[in-house]
């Protein structure tokens, strides 16, 4: 028996995702929960022939609560999008209270859960849900993932793109280390497998700029990030069920297997790497090697900011 909660299943990332999770076959009970449309969207996905039952659940009555009882897996997409000229870091003021009050309910209802956070800023956000579940007596690092796992997804079609006609996108590897927003994310070119000879400059501009620029104002990524944030709940999945997986995530360090070593090499303790996740949730943390001059210098850049957007999540929830 595995349910997952989908929190913010109305919105634009919400909606795919619960429709990947449904069509997989993968869940036996799959909730919903948002402040408008669920009950609709559930009643919607139930006509799918897959054998999970979707259930929708609005704010009033303790809805958030009913989603979470019982929960395996909960994703939080929940929260407002970027529009042109705003940052990640501009979602802070509202995103924030949105994740605190979930993940204070998480602490209560689903303390053994493995949690996954896409909203952003998640450079802060996965503080403050980290945070919250501590102030619940209920945290454990080895369970809670900031989802970064759509850089790792661009880092592969880029390179393809540039290469041109015929490139196949899942054929190269390459790791995206750092944070999700601006200069923190730091993908790892030098260590692209298969190598390949393309200058950093040839490639599209990295992250999601480009898709708020094209949406005028009506959001930023929803499909493309509904696929990866679905790829690690199934890298998730597939590790539960006994075989291990390597993904990229955003974690608490300290807490993780092999994690204080790379905290001596950064100074930071969130931080996005190469995770090895098992039965329940991280196992180990992979240090991410030797890097190129001018990768070390962009590190040197992502960690200032990655340094900021940690405190700002733990000084709004006052640590
Ligand atoms: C992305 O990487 O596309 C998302 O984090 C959304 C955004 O604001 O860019």
């Amino acid at each position: 028996m595995t349910k997952i909660a989908l929190l913010g299943a109305a919105g634009q990332i919400g909606t795919p995702l619960s429709l990947l999770c449904k069509a997989s076959d993968l869940f036996d009970e799959i909730s919903l929960y948002d402040i408008v449309h669920v009950p609709g969207i559930a009643t919607d996905l139930n006509h799918i022939d897959t054998r999970a039952k979707v259930s929708g659940y609005l704010a009033e009555d303790g809805g958030l609560q009913k989603s979470l009882q019982g929960a395996d897996f909960v994703v939080v997409t929940a929260g407002i999008a970027r529009k042109p000229g705003m940052t990640r870091d501009d979602l802070f003021k509202t995103n924030a209270s949105i994740i605190r009050d979930i993940f204070t309910e998480v602490a209560k209802t689903c303390p053994q859960a493995t949690c996954c956070v896409v909203t952003n800023p998640v450079n802060s956000t996965v503080p403050v849900a980290a945070e919250a579940l501590r102030q619940g007596g209920a945290y454990d690092s080895t369970r809670l993932f900031g989802v970064t796992t759509l850089d790792v997804v661009r880092a592969s079609t880029f390179i393809a793109h540039a290469l041109g006609e015929g490139a196949d996108p899942k054929s190269f590897k390459v790791p995206v280390i750092g944070g999700h927003s601006g200069a923190t994310i730091l993908p790892l070119y030098s260590q692209a497998e298969p190598r390949i000879s393309i200058e950093s400059s040839t490639l599209a501009e990295f992250g999601g700029d480009e898709i708020v620029q094209s949406k005028k104002g009506a959001g930023s990524a929803t499909t493309c990030m509904a696929y990866a944030g679905f790829r690690f709940v199934k890298a998730l999945l597939q590790a539960k069920s006994g075989t291990p997986v390597v993904e990229e995530a955003y974690v608490y360090l300290p807490g993780i297997p092999g994690g204080k070593e790379v905290v001596a090499r950064l100074g930071v303790d969130y931080f996005a790497v190469k995770v090895e996740l098992g039965p329940n949730g991280a196992t180990k943390v992979f240090d991410f090697g030797s890097l190129s001059d001018s990768e070390e210098k962009l590190l040197e850049v992502a960690l200032k900011d990655l340094k900021a957007n940690i405190q700002a999540g733990l000084a709004f929830m006052g640590v």
